[in-house]
């Protein structure tokens, strides 16, 4: 059914007037022109879509635009200001990529993470990865970075 939804996207107002069960990657991506955010597997299975949504890491190839009405979105544009944000920063640091196409994904559910568990332990972090999809095979480089991040390793937390 097509109607306006609003919510919140990267700190501000947003509306859109779509068909409700648009998946939200589509939204983002199509109607929004946040590109960001990517298309991998559009079933739920790779994670490349991520965004956050209240706080949760949720996959928007999955996700109808009517579940985040009235909701907080958070998508990789949204991070950072005139700096990069410390995951950013600790990526690029610790080259935890190579095509960067996982990449987006792979930083929203990290900030997630580290929204509920500051200092996560190795374990914490490999679970709540786990589902992220790298096919360029970064995965230790990538829990490296995200350790870095959190102020756990050689690099302190910002
Ligand atoms: S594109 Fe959404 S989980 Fe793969
Ligand atoms: S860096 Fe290529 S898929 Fe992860």
């Amino acid at each position: 059914m097509e109607r306006t939804v609003s919510f919140r996207l990267n700190g501000k107002a947003a509306s859109v007037t779509a068909d409700d069960e648009r998946m939200l990657l589509w939204v983002l991506r199509s109607d929004l022109g946040l590109t960001g955010t990517k298309f991998g597997c559009g079933e739920g299975m790779c994670g490349a879509c991520t965004v956050v949504v209240d706080g949760q890491a949720v996959r928007s190839c999955v996700t109808p635009l009517k579940d985040v009405a009235g909701k907080r979105v958070l998508t990789i544009e949204g991070l950072g200001g005139e700096r990069l944000h410390a995951i950013q920063e600790a990526f690029l640091e610790l080259h935890a990529f190579q095509c960067g196409y996982c990449t987006p994904g792979m930083i929203m559910t990290a900030h997630a993470l580290l929204e509920k568990t500051k200092r996560p332990t190795r374990e914490q972090i490999i679970a709540a990865m786990d589902d992220n999809l790298c096919r360029c095979g970064a995965h230790p480089r990538i829990v490296r970075a995200i350790e870095q991040a959190a102020g756990i390793g050689k690099a302190g937390a910002r």
